[in-house]
């Protein structure tokens, strides 16, 4: 098993960049379809949501526009709950079909606070898209429309998402080894 290390801590190759590609191009056309023939915005959630979004795009087949947001909320390995909004849309939500992009929901707790949040932009509605998702630690009442990948409740980095802001630019993702 192929193993890296970033910072302190050693994590080992986990999914491979063709089956997140397929997983992603598998997003991409089902929410084409929900969208149904109208024209999404999709808010792409930075940084970590980045990388996962540049793919997404690629395959979407209609109209789209492309905004992002950026929320922090994470320090290390652990959530921490605390939040702030440090990138807000720049687009027009207001009576629009609106997407999240987001690269994976783990407790929902920046889901709970961005949701919260863009209700003020009055959009038609926002559905949420999120490549990873951690079952386990979610703890919100909030059904998730679109969900990439499920996996364990274990910390993972690699396409797009970081420890301490390294690992974003792997093109596979790895799992902190136990
Ligand atoms: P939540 O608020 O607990 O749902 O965490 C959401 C955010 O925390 C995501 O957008 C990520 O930026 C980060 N995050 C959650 N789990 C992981 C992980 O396993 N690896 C890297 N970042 C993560
Ligand atoms: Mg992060």
């Amino acid at each position: 098993m192929e193993q890296i290390k970033l910072h302190d801590k050693v994590f080992e190759r986990y999914i491979p960049h063709a089956q997140i590609l397929e997983a992603v191009q598998e997003l991409a056309g089902r929410v084409y379809e929900d969208a149904n023939g109208r024209q999404p915005v999709f808010l792409v959630v930075l940084k970590g949501g980045m990388v996962f979004a540049t793919d997404f795009a690629k395959h979407y087949p209609g109209d789209m526009i492309l905004d992002f947001i950026r929320v922090k909320s994470y320090s290390g390995t652990r959530s921490t709950g605390r939040m702030e909004w440090l990138i807000e849309p720049s687009e027009n939500l207001e009576g629009r079909p609106v997407y999240l992009l987001e690269d994976i929901v783990d407790t929902g707790n920046t889901l709970a606070f961005m949701l919260d949040r863009l209700a003020a932009y009055k959009p038609a509605y926002v559905k949420i898209v999120s490549l990873f998702h951690k079952p386990e630690a979610y703890h919100k009442d909030i059904p998730l429309d679109f969900v990439g990948i499920e996996i364990p409740n274990k910390f993972i980095v690699g396409y797009g998402l970081d420890y301490d802001e390294l690992g974003r630019n792997l093109k596979d993702v790895y799992q902190l080894k136990a």
